[in-house]
């Protein structure tokens, strides 16, 4: 596995690969990486001859007294992990490499991104659409792939490819959870024993919910206020639980057949988020 940290090391690399007509996948991390990104690169490594991950903390996404500073960096195991499944490149740039310093560019992706973890985290999905921008700008891949755990990210990118006719690929891979449900997440680390055991209530109360619709006999709303309050009877500090259409993560009308339930809750210091996805018959 190559690792380059420069822009124009990192391009002399991708220029031989594209003139041998090689098809490149490229999944953008921050890092501190667990099953659910290296599903990411195994999904990729299916799809192209040549699998690109990106590790870079981008400090454009967190807001003031989020978690930059604490953000877990684990240089080493992540190098470890990608050889191991044979990862072609690790590209860990440094922030002076990303951003000039006084750069005047943002991408802002209006709509989707004002509700859920746009509202409760100001500016987090324009750091995130303007830095997979840039990261789509220097790597030019054929493919992209995300989480489906950060369902609202995935549906900003998509959105943001479809308006600037990127020509970029994007395909998603399900989320990958602990055996009891909780999904995977780098900020799971923050959590202590007991925390992570509540920490699986989060899933649990989203699959109740999807029941709870699919049965068909109470409103969404209800639903939704029984969530929170189960939530935070078990000890959480929910931030939002919305029963959405998938398409475009409106509030879901009951001739919507395709569906998502977005969660976030604090529990402790730790902002968890989940979701899940499913479909259901329309009379
Ligand atoms: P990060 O949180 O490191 O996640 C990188 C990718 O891994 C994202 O596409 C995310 O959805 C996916 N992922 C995380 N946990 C997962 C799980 N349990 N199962 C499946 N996929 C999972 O998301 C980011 O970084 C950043 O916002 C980034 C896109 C890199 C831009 O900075």
């Amino acid at each position: 596995m190559q690792i380059v940290k420069t822009i124009p090391a990192l391009q002399a690399a991708l220029k031989i690969w594209r003139q041998a007509g090689e098809i490149i996948a490229f999944v953008p991390t921050m890092g501190n990486l667990h099953d659910g990104h290296l599903k990411l690169v195994e999904d990729a490594k299916n799809r192209a001859n040549r699998v690109v991950v990106s590790i870079f903390v981008n400090p454009s996404q967190f807001g003031a007294g989020e978690d930059f500073d604490s953000y877990p960096r684990t240089e080493q195991e992540d190098q470890q992990k990608l050889q191991e499944i044979d990862t072609d490149l690790l590209f860990m740039p440094t922030i002076a490499e990303m951003y000039r310093p006084n750069a005047q560019t943002v991408v802002s992706v209006t709509g989707i991104s004002d509700q859920y973890c746009g509202a409760s985290r100001p500016g987090h999905f324009s750091g995130v659409a303007t830095i997979v921008c840039k990261l789509f700008n220097i790597v030019q891949p054929d493919i992209a792939v995300f989480g489906e755990k950060d369902f609202q990210q995935l549906a900003v990118i998509r959105e943001m490819v479809r308006d600037l006719n990127m020509p970029v690929d994007i395909r998603s891979v399900a989320t990958v959870r602990e055996a009891s449900g909780l999904a995977m997440s780098s900020r799971n680390n923050y959590l202590g024993a007991e925390e992570k055991n509540l920490a699986a209530l989060l899933y649990q109360s989203l699959c109740t919910a999807r029941d709870a619709v699919l049965t068909g006999n109470q409103a969404n709303s209800e639903i939704e206020r029984q969530a929170m309050c189960f939530l935070q009877g078990a000890g959480f500090q929910p931030d939002y639980f919305s029963i959405c259409r998938r398409q475009d993560l409106r509030a879901a009308a009951p001739e919507d057949a395709e569906l998502v339930i977005l969660a976030a809750a604090k529990l402790g210091k730790t902002r968890l988020i989940d979701n899940i996805s499913f479909m259901r018959q329309l009379q």
